[in-house]
């Protein structure tokens, strides 16, 4: 075992863990290679944030893979996108699957090419009774959008009398979004050395710690993903309170 999962606290699990997977373009350039070759050696990054998910039992993984934004780069570097993501499906569908794990996918679903959509579809069905752990791939995803979104859904509602203006709460928006099934963030992670958050889960991450880190997404590692979590155990989530308030209740 390694060790720095050994220092790992299994009974203080973050439930739901978020990574903005950025870096893959300079990684390539810094060895001469074209952008799509960063894209290719991010694959074995994603196995490594599942696999360590895995195995300390993370409840809940999302995964930033591509972004509303994304859609504007170039057309070859999109198609290497569509075209990689529908290899992976195809080839990491049944270790999955055998993991236990169940397959979702958030964000605006129906740009992505029909192919991709299907594929996509088939994984979430096949894995709709895994209940090991949830792995959440944020597609064509921008969250202003989501939240729009919400809004929309929530003042249709109003309109038709269905829903009180008065009564709409934290809880009521959080059933209009993309992720209302799942829990909202404890960490947060990005690598490649930027400190923002390009439109990810901003009411998701309300009370997320936040990690940015000075690596680029190909070199991610197992370990990396431990030592997060063993610098997230070190945070005290204060949600408001003092800290003396935490230490009469713990
Ligand atoms: C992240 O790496 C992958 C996607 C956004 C799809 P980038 O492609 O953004 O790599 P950099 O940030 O340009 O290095
Ligand atoms: C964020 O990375 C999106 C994903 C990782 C999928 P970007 O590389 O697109 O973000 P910006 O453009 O640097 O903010
Ligand atoms: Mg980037």
């Amino acid at each position: 075992m390694s060790s720095v999962k050994e220092k790992i606290n299994l009974q203080n699990i973050p439930k739901h863990v978020a990574i903005i997977m950025d870096g893959n373009g300079r990684w390539a350039k810094s060895r001469g290679e074209e952008r799509t070759f960063g894209h290719k050696n991010a694959i074995n990054s994603v196995r490594n944030a599942i696999n360590a998910c895995n195995e300390i039992n993370i409840p809940y993984l999302t995964l930033y893979t591509f972004s509303s934004e994304n859609w504007s780069r170039p057309h070859d570097e999109v198609n290497t996108l569509m075209n990689l993501l529908s290899e992976t499906l195809l080839l990491e569908a049944e270790e999955i699957f055998t993991k236990g794990l169940r397959l979702h996918v958030i964000g605006e679903v129906d740009k992505l090419p029909a192919l991709v959509k299907e594929q996509l579809m088939n994984v979430v069905e096949l894995t709709k009774d895994n209940a090991k752990g949830n792995l959440i791939l944020a597609l064509s995803y921008g969250s202003q959008r989501e939240i729009l979104q919400a809004v929309k859904q929530i003042s249709e509602k109003v309109k038709k009398g269905d829903l009180q203006a008065e009564d709409i709460n934290e809880h009521i928006f959080e059933e209009h979004l993309y992720t209302k099934n799942f829990p909202p963030v404890d960490l947060m992670i990005r690598t490649s050395g930027e400190v923002r958050i390009s439109n990810f889960m901003l009411w998701q991450i309300a009370y997320a710690e936040l990690q940015f880190l000075n690596i680029l997404w190909p070199d991610f590692t197992k370990d990396t993903f431990f030592q997060c979590i063993v610098d997230y155990q070190n945070k005290e989530r204060r949600y408001g309170k003092t800290s003396e308030q935490l230490e009469i209740n713990k």
